[in-house]
């Protein structure tokens, strides 16, 4: 049976008024900033560097719980413009935020996890610190792997166990899940070719860890 810590697999819920999304809506001034001054931009870019190139000419890329756009403008930068990109979040304020950064995207008000009937098989799957607000990440992961064509990426950033996680998780109520878990999390998903990339320093490297893997 696949085991995670105790104190960090279980994301803990927003309640009454104060639902994830107006959180994140609340956040969404100054979460660029934050970010970049954190260096999750730059270990976006290093990750970024990792994934291997599409080889398929007119690639659709998705952003899953893009935020303020960082993940997919890392992916973007690394491997030049997408014929068609979808940008997804539950926090309006956050995907305005996104789609004026990225001009021409299309964006996506709705959930992981939720139907989305008019968006095709994706070539690229970026998902950022998002499986951690889920209640069951391999239904999340799984979601994710239905959402690829075959022989497509998924592009990943997950929170793990630390002190500092414990902090960002009194914060934002986040799971964390060990990188020696997720490479099997994603394989109970369906995904092969998974592997596991820390990132170099500063904080990045201490709540997070990134991960590539492909649908078969
Ligand atoms: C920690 S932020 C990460 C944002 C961005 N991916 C990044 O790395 O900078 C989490 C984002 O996921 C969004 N989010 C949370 N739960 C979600 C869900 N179930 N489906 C889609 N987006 C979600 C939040 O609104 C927020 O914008």
């Amino acid at each position: 049976m696949l085991r995670i810590s105790p104190r960090f697999d279980r994301p803990r819920p927003a309640s009454g008024r104060n639902t994830l999304a107006r959180i994140y809506d609340a956040a969404e001034t100054g979460w660029q900033d934050s970010i970049s001054k954190l260096g999750f931009v730059e270990a976006y870019s290093d990750l970024m560097g990792q994934c291997p190139n599409t080889s398929v000419p007119h690639p659709k890329v998705m952003d899953v719980g893009t935020g303020t756009g960082a993940f997919a403008s890392a992916w973007i930068n690394a491997h030049g413009a997408p014929a068609a990109l979808t940008l997804t979040d539950i926090s309006p304020a956050m995907l305005a935020s996104a789609t004026s950064r990225l001009p021409g995207a299309r964006a996506i008000h709705a959930g992981l996890g939720t139907a989305m009937p008019d968006v095709p098989p994706q070539n690229v799957v970026l998902c950022a610190h998002v499986i951690e607000h889920l209640d069951d990440p391999i239904a999340a992961l799984s979601w994710l792997f239905d959402r690829l064509t075959p022989g497509g990426h998924l592009v990943m950033a997950i929170s793990k166990p630390h002190w500092c996680t414990a902090f960002v998780r009194w914060r934002w109520g986040n799971a964390a899940y060990p990188p020696q878990k997720v490479p099997s999390m994603l394989a109970r998903a369906g995904f092969c070719d998974i592997g596991a990339y820390p990132f170099a320093k500063g904080p990045p490297s201490r709540v997070s860890h990134g991960y590539i893997a492909r649908r078969p």
